[in-house]
């Protein structure tokens, strides 16, 4: 019997595991303590504050930021904003990919749309000032609705990369008007009253990219609390296999799971990529050493493929130290073409850099 249709007989679902999209709603797992930590920075906490998280490639920043946005889309609570504001606010997570923004003009007009597009509100954008019709965007809401704004920011260092390799000086003074405004100062000067925070997402830290040079040392100061997003521990990534495999025929031994946490470390992305595999595998039938030989090969020519891949496009360079280290604790684990295909692709990556 093939193993479509072994799997068929034996009624096994589909394979749950997910690493080709940020994960949604039941799917997002073990972030909690991270959620509740960005509530407090930038809501109710003394600070009030900027975050700025940061996380290698594929380490779920998209899915957390994504989550917080639909997790308190329908929380009607109101709360006190820190330091004894009398009014009550609702609280709104905004969310906006800035990737592919060009100029600071771009980057207004995309907050104050998002804005726009959450609310479904019809405010006229009626100067010609994109900076101005946010701030009126953002006044209305505030005062008028009483909403407390947090931006999402997704691939927020690669803006400030673009606006640096324009002009350098616009990386920075974006990076200083941006605090101005969220310290309340100038929004439309009225009274020094805090609008809104931001939680950054980037692969960088403000650290990287002022070593890389792409902002300047002085004058460029963006106040944010810094965050690392981490991988998930042993005993996460065993919890996770046992989330998504709850009533599923399908079951992981002790030994596939030690197995999983030692060939990813709890990277997300690859714990899901090696899970999958392994899934697979069962569903089809039991998993005996030829089996384990073959995942052994199908996870190494993913390893080798994605770090070609995110090598020929845009590998941040704490991806590639993570990824390096990572390797030098498995590449024995993995087969030689694998091992190949991936110095190649780290190599490459290096030359180009070397160029650049
Ligand atoms: N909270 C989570 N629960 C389960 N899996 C996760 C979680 N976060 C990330 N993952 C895994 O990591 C993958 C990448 O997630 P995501 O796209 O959110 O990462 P990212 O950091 O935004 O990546 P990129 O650097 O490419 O923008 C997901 O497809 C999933 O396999
Ligand atoms: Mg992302």
């Amino acid at each position: 019997m093939d193993s479509e249709r072994l799997r068929e007989k034996k009624n096994v679902p589909a394979n749950p595991f997910i690493y080709n999209a940020p994960v949604r709603g039941a799917d997002f797992y073990n972030r909690e303590a991270m959620i509740n930590k960005l509530w407090k920075e930038t809501v109710t906490g003394k600070t009030l504050g900027n975050v700025w998280i940061t996380g290698e490639r594929q380490v779920g920043k998209t899915s957390l930021l994504r989550y917080i946005q639909s997790t308190y889309e329908d929380n009607n609570e109101k709360v006190r904003l820190y330091g004894g504001r009398d009014d009550y606010f609702s609280v709104a997570f905004v969310y906006l990919n800035v990737q592919d923004n060009k100029s600071r003009e771009d980057f207004f007009n995309n907050l104050q749309q998002s804005l726009k597009s959450f609310f479904d509100f019809k405010l006229e954008s009626r100067e010609k000032d994109a900076k101005k019709n946010f701030l009126n965007s953002l006044d209305y809401l505030h005062f008028k609705k009483k909403y407390y704004i947090v931006f999402l920011l997704d691939e927020f260092d690669a803006f400030i990369e673009t606006l640096a390799a324009g002009d350098r000086e616009s990386a920075s003074s974006l990076l200083a008007e941006l605090n101005t405004l969220t310290e309340g100062s100038a929004s439309a000067s009225k009274d020094g009253v805090k609008r809104f925070s931001c939680i950054f997402a980037a692969n960088h830290t403000p650290h990287d990219l002022l070593k890389e040079d792409i902002i300047r040392r002085i004058g460029s100061g963006l106040i944010t609390q810094s965050i690392k997003l981490d991988w998930f521990s042993h005993s996460q990534v065993e919890e996770l296999a046992q989330n998504y495999l709850k009533d599923n025929p399908v079951q992981l031994t002790d030994e596939e799971i030690e197995f999983c946490f030692k060939m990813t470390q709890g990277y997300p992305y690859f714990v899901q990529v090696l899970f999958s595999i392994i899934y697979e595998h069962k569903a089809g039938g039991a998993v005996s050493k030829v089996h384990f030989k073959k995942i052994k090969k199908e996870y190494g020519e993913i390893f080798a493929e994605t770090v070609k891949s995110w090598g020929g496009t845009y590998m941040p360079k704490p991806t590639l130290e993570k990824l390096k280290g990572l390797f030098g604790k498995i590449g024995k684990t993995l087969g030689d073409k694998a091992l190949t295909l991936l110095f190649k692709g780290i190599e490459e990556y290096l030359k180009t850099q070397i160029k650049g």
